[in-house]
């Protein structure tokens, strides 16, 4: 990878807002004291997850989140993106949890940021159903007469594309299932949720409200008419679904016609206006006709019958868990998106960017996001408005699919003795932060 690290950084505008994520089900663990979720009943049913693992104990942040409030501290962050876990919340006890947890970052001088749903569905509900939108937007309002007085900025969902494709579609993602094209209406009923979303938390006095999108560049495998063709199908799937239903109102290439419900009421709700956009980047994805080359995704084996194929990308570095690094196309990606939406792309911020390397001395990890933060300043130099990068992720935790193998943390996470290590890039992304001044 071509990379100036070493040599300082840019600056970044004033205010810039920079921070860490995680979420719940990844980090939490104290599975016993809270209702289950999808991800419960998932990872119980044997070869689900690649390790066997679940993620009942995780890195037992219900029980340490002072010890993690205090590396947050020691980090620098401004801002902390964690998920309130709809389980939790519908648990005795569960709430007074955030509760906790916010104080304490309050005390510690970092802004919280929650995510209201990351994955970690109540095993009762079912994204398929229309009446999940609206149960969400009571949770919502739950948690911000809760938490609201003290929390300055709110996301709705993490990457429903990922959760509609891998759990739905795919089946390799809690719920497990199959469904392949069938499983549309959970990406509309979760953008439903957001849009109902958006008005409690705007009901409930927030000012400060965005998504955390999953997006990233399609490159077609070659020139051939079919390979972009297959490029511009994906590229609708995993970009433009969910990003102009948001920012535009409408679904892409007559895709509501799939829908369900009364889609153009529903669309009104869906398009309420966002404060700001986030966006979660980690990797392009090349992108052929059907049937060239065996094909996966994240690991996956695809089903045949998809009208694409994924590709290798090939000549340049993978992390650990096999993804390709390419930092310029964050700057690629972030020009798209200001070219195509014009002033309907409110200011951006990267909710997640981040790596899987082992080891604690990580210097694949910081040469990854040192080399993503230049070509974010790319963009920023290239005119998108951009507010904020938030590095995926404090800890290392609970991947998923992949169970523990995967380690995206700044901070190493014994599993055994739970011992919190701080990585090399723990103490350059420190660095980095005083460099940058407070946002
Ligand atoms: C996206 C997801 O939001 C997060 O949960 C996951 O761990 C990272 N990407 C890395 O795969």
């Amino acid at each position: 990878m071509a990379t100036d690290a070493g040599a300082p950084l840019p600056r970044f505008p004033d205010g810039f807002l920079w921070g860490v994520s995680t979420s719940a089900h990844q980090i939490e663990g104290a599975a016993g004291e809270r209702e289950p979720s999808v991800w419960d009943v998932f990872t119980a049913e044997p070869g689900r997850v690649r390790d066997g693992s679940t993620g009942a104990v995780a890195c037992d942040h219900y029980h340490r989140y002072r010890e993690d409030v205090a590396l947050l501290a020691g980090l620098g962050v401004h801002a902390y993106r964690f998920s309130v876990s709809w389980p939790r919340v519908n648990s005795p006890g569960g709430l007074d949890f955030y509760d906790r947890l916010v104080d304490e970052l309050c005390a510690a001088g970092v802004r919280p940021v929650p995510t209201l749903f990351h994955w970690d569905l109540p095993a009762s509900l079912d994204w398929l159903e229309r009446d999940t939108a609206a149960r969400f937007a009571d949770h919502v309002s739950v948690v911000a007469g809760r938490l609201g007085d003290r929390v300055p900025k709110w996301i709705t969902l993490n990457e429903p594309a990922e959760h509609t494709l891998l759990g739905h579609a795919l089946g390799t993602h809690a719920p497990g299932r199959r469904l392949l094209f069938d499983a549309l209406p959970a990406a509309h009923h979760q953008l439903l949720a957001h849009g109902l979303a958006v008005r409690a938390l705007r009901a409930a006095g927030a000012a400060d409200v965005g998504i955390a999108n999953s997006h990233g560049p399609v490159w077609p495998a070659s020139a051939s008419p079919a390979d972009v063709e297959a490029a511009g199908f994906y590229d609708l799937l995993l970009n433009r679904l969910f990003a102009e239903p948001l920012l535009l109102g409408e679904y892409p290439d007559g895709l509501d016609a799939l829908m369900p419900g009364d889609v153009a009421a529903d669309l009104k709700v869906i398009a309420e206006p966002l404060d700001w956009y986030g966006v979660n980047y980690y990797a392009p994805t090349r992108v052929g006709a059907p049937g060239a080359t065996a094909s996966e995704y994240g690991g996956v084996s695809l089903p045949p019958g998809l009208p694409f194929s994924v590709h290798e990308i090939e000549g340049v570095p993978k992390t650990d868990f096999g993804w390709p690094v390419v930092p310029e196309a964050l700057t690629e990606l972030l020009r798209t998106f200001h070219e195509r939406y014009g002033d309907r792309l409110p200011p951006v911020v990267i909710t997640e960017n981040g790596c899987s390397y082992e080891g604690l001395d990580d210097q694949d990890r910081i040469t990854y996001l040192d080399a993503h933060l230049r070509a974010l300043h790319d963009a920023l130099t290239a005119g998108v408005d951009v507010r904020g990068y938030f590095v995926w992720s404090l800890l290392d935790n609970f991947e998923w699919a992949e169970g523990y193998a995967r380690r995206f943390g700044l901070v190493h996470v014994d599993y055994p003795t739970q011992r919190r290590t701080p990585k090399a890039s723990y103490h350059w992304f420190r660095g980095v932060l005083g460099a940058q001044g407070r946002g």
